[in-house]
C-alpha cells in the first residue's frame, strides 16, 4: 500500500527525517526557514507537517488541497493555525504537548538567572575586551533565592518552572483561571486576580498561551501594577507582551530587567530591545535541546500517522 505523502515545511533532525522517510512519503526540505509557496507545496499532501512561524490562517487553510487530512505542528503552541479553519474543513491537528516541558522551563530559569544575574552584560564585556578584573562594585544583580516567583499561566511548563524555582528558593505565585489541585499546586500560593498577583511579582514569568485572549496581556497597565525594579521573563509567546510598554518601562528602570526568547513578529523583533543593555535576548530555544526535538518529532509524527488511520492520538489538539 502506498504511503501517506507528509509535506514537511522545515529541515528536522536527521532522525525524525528518517522515521518521516520511514512511515510517510516524505516530501522533506534543506530549509530552516519558513517556506514562502507553502499552498503550491501542499499540493497532493495527506498531512502537513508545520513550526511555529509557519502561517496557518484561515485563507491558508481554506485554499489548501481537498488531500489534506492532517496537520501536526512540531510544537506545542498552535496559535499559528486558525483551528477554527480547520475543524470547518474537518482537517485534524495535532501537537508536541508535554515532551519539551522540561526544556522549556529550564530556559525560563536559564532567562530568570541571566536577567537578575546581569549575564548579557557580563559575557559582552568579556567579549570586548575591556574587562579590567573583579571589581566590588561591577554588575551587581540580584540575588533570586528568597525573591517571589509570579507564573502566569501554570500549565505543564509554568509547573515545570515551579518546580525547579522552588530548589532556587524562590517562593511561587500564579495566576490562572482556577486553582490547581493540591499535587499540583506543590505550595504555590494562587492568585485569582491581577490586583493580587502583579504587586507580588518581583520575578514574572509569562507561561500562557498565545492567541487572541492572551494578547498583549502584559501591558502598561499591568507593568505599573508590578514592583519598582521587577524582572520579567518570557519563554512562551511574544504576543503576550506589548513590546512598546516593556521597552519604556526598561529604559525608566521599573522593570530592572527582562529575559526574552520569544517576541512578536518573529524574527523582526521590536528593534527597541536591541539599544537596551538591560535586556536578555535568545532566538526561541525553548526546546531547543537534541533529546527534546528528538522526542517532539516522534510524537508528532506518531500523532499524524494515527489521524490518517482514522484514530484520535493522545496529542490531538482538534
Ligand atoms: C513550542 O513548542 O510552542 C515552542 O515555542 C517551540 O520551541
Amino acid at each position: 500500500m502506498a504511503k501517506p505523502v507528509l509535506f514537511v515545511t522545515r529541515r528536522l533532525p536527521a532522525s525524525i527525517e528518517a522515521l518521516a522517510a520511514r512511515d510517510f512519503d516524505a516530501r522533506l526540505t534543506a530549509s530552516d526557514v519558513a517556506i514562502p509557496d507553502l499552498l503550491a507545496r501542499a499540493g497532493g499532501a495527506d498531512a502537513i507537517l508545520c513550526c511555529p512561524g509557519d502561517v496557518l490562517d484561515q485563507a491558508v487553510i481554506a485554499a489548501l488541497p481537498d488531500t489534506v487530512k492532517a496537520i501536526g505542528t512540531f510544537s506545542v503552541g498552535y496559535d499559528h493555525i486558525d483551528l477554527n479553519a480547520a475543524r470547518a474543513r474537518g482537517i485534524k491537528v495535532c501537537n508536541t504537548p508535554d515532551v519539551l516541558s522540561v526544556a522549556t522551563a529550564e530556559c525560563a530559569m536559564l532567562l530568570i538567572l541571566a536577567a537578575a544575574r546581569r549575564a548579557g552584560e557580563g559575557e559582552r564585556l568579556v567579549r570586548s575586551g575591556g574587562w579590567q578584573g573583579w571589581a566590588p562594585t561591577q554588575l551587581l544583580g540580584t540575588q533570586v533565592s528568597g525573591r517571589r516567583l509570579g507564573i502566569f499561566g501554570m500549565g505543564r511548563i509554568g509547573r515545570e518552572i515551579a518546580r525547579m524555582a522552588q530548589g532556587f528558593g524562590m517562593e511561587v505565585h500564579y495566576r490562572d483561571q482556577a486553582r490547581l489541585p493540591d499535587d499540583l499546586e506543590h505550595g504555590a500560593v494562587f492568585h485569582d486576580s491581577d490586583d493580587s498577583f502583579l504587586p507580588v511579582c518581583e520575578v514574572l514569568s509569562l507561561n500562557a498561551p498565545g492567541g487572541e485572549s492572551t494578547r498583549h496581556w502584559l501591558n502598561a497597565h499591568r507593568i505599573a501594577r508590578l514592583p519598582q525594579g521587577a524582572i520579567v521573563v518570557n519563554a512562551a509567546r511574544g504576543s503576550l507582551v506589548d513590546d512598546t510598554a516593556l521597552i519604556a518601562a526598561l529604559r525608566t528602570g521599573h522593570i530592572a530587567a527582562a529575559g526574552l526568547d520569544v517576541y512578536n513578529n518573529e524574527p523582526a523583533l521590536d528593534p527597541g530591545y536591541l539599544t537596551l543593555e538591560n535586556v536578555v535576548l535568545l532566538p526561541h530555544l525553548g526546546s531547543a535541546t537534541s533529546e527534546t526535538r528528538d522526542a517532539m518529532g516522534r510524537l508528532v509524527l506518531s500523532g499524524m500517522a494515527a489521524i490518517l488511520a482514522g484514530q484520535a492520538p493522545p496529542n490531538l489538539v482538534v
